[in-house]
């Protein structure tokens, strides 16, 4: 994430030179010593070091990057705006709703700027299924689907990463992808009232990878096995408050990592009374679309993304021309740069991430419990919300 949030910062003012942003790579840290010296040989930076505290300290610095492991967010996120710096951290923001928080109310009373790693947001397609929901086109909204449902760690042998062990990551595929899955629910169709979840991990255990080598892809044959402490699938059942676009709508949320199937299968549907919507990330540039019913054409229309939606026309200037994963973080990196220079609060921010990390512990609670549980509505979100009139 380091590289990719680098690499978007870098395309800001190629992509976007209208706005007289041109990001200033300083200092980058990372604890491993050949990722200091790729950051500052390959990928730019003035400087490098293995102490964040040093990018921190540094008053050339006015944003920062917080893309390491989960379990450092909190002192990362909770130091960076202590020292004054506007921040774009990673998803999950914090292991637990408590270190969320922590981040959360640092960051209000520093009164600098955030953004989340919220990247499906940007998606043209998915910013025009956000439009059509809030222009009514698709009538009352009744039911959601999401599926997350990545394949990263379906390989039995694939690496104990930081990611399956609770101190370093906090939950598993909750933290991971249904946190985004919960997020891009909440931005499209509104914020969630109440749900209830269940969990299951299928391999309990993988072989051990050293920090900062390689990544959670890696495959390794021999080596030493270790336990696998958090869940690598989860289900959510969840109904969505009096306040949501989607007010009175029910739906569901899955997420796995360890699906054999798609790679990056990452499917939202949103059903109304008068018509829906699907997306998958597989399929990212394309939307289908019913509205109406009846006539002697029924089904979906693929639409494909154009120069209408979202920030597509700052990457392609006709339809059908495929955007990536790539330019997805170079639309987050405008939005937060955009943000820290004044202009328009078009970012992602803390205040959704504790809305996300809420959802992660409720359904934390309830897969244990097996109870349904309440949502305390967020302030300052930018989910989905009815408008007057
Ligand atoms: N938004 C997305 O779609 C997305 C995708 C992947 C990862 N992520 C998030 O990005 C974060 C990083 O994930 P990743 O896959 O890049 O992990 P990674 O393990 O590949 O990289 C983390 C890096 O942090 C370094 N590090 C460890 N301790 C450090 C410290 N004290 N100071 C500085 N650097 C330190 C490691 O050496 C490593 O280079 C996670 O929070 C993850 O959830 C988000």
């Amino acid at each position: 994430m380091g590289q990719l949030h680098t690499r978007a910062y870098r395309n800001v003012p190629i992509v976007y030179p209208e706005l007289g942003i041109t990001p200033e790579l300083v200092i980058a840290a990372d604890t491993a010593p050949d990722r200091v010296e790729f950051a500052r040989d390959v990928l730019g930076y003035g400087r490098g070091t293995t102490d964040y505290r040093e990018v921190l300290a540094d008053p050339e610095v006015e944003v920062v990057s917080i893309c390491a492991p989960n379990f450092l967010h909190a002192e990362i996120g909770v130091a960076a705006a202590e020292a004054g710096k506007h921040f774009w951290i990673e998803k999950p923001v914090g292991r637990s709703l408590e270190e969320t928080a922590r981040i959360e109310a640092a960051a209000t009373k520093a009164g600098v700027i955030t953004s989340i790693g919220y990247n499906y947001r940007h998606a043209p397609a998915v910013e025009h299924a956000r439009a059509l929901i809030a222009a009514g086109r698709l009538g009352r909204i009744t039911n959601v689907r999401a599926a997350f449902f990545s394949g990263y760690a379906n390989e039995p042998r694939g690496a104990l990463s930081w990611r399956f062990n609770r101190e370093l990551a906090g939950s598993g595929v909750l933290a991971d992808l249904f946190s985004h899955a919960s997020d891009l629910c909440q931005y499209v169709v509104g914020p969630i009232a109440e749900l209830t979840a269940l969990t299951s991990t299928v391999y309990t255990e993988r072989p051990k990878l050293a920090m900062g080598s390689g990544t959670h892809f890696d495959v390794i044959e021999g080596g030493e096995m270790g336990a696998v402490e958090n869940e690598d699938y989860a289900a959510a059942l969840v109904r969505f408050g009096s306040d949501s676009q989607g007010a009175g709508a029910v739906g569901t949320i899955e997420a796995s990592r360890v699906i054999v199937g798609p790679s990056c299968g990452y499917q939202l549907e949103v059903y109304g009374t008068e018509g829906s919507v699907k997306w998958d990330f597989e399929r990212m540039n394309e939307l289908q679309i019913r509205i109406g019913r009846g006539g002697e054409e029924p089904g979906y229309v693929t639409v494909n993304a154009n120069p209408k939606h979202g920030d597509y026309s700052h990457f392609q200037p006709g339809p059908g021309n495929s955007m990536g994963f790539d330019d997805l973080k170079t639309i987050e990196a405008k939005k937060f740069l955009l943000a820290v220079a004044g202009g328009p609060a078009e970012n992602s921010n803390v205040h959704d991430a504790l809305s996300a990390a809420a959802t992660v512990t409720a359904a934390e609670v309830s897969a244990a419990s097996g109870q349904w549980q309440k949502l305390e509505p967020v302030a300052g979100t930018t989910a989905s919300r009815i408008t007057a009139g």
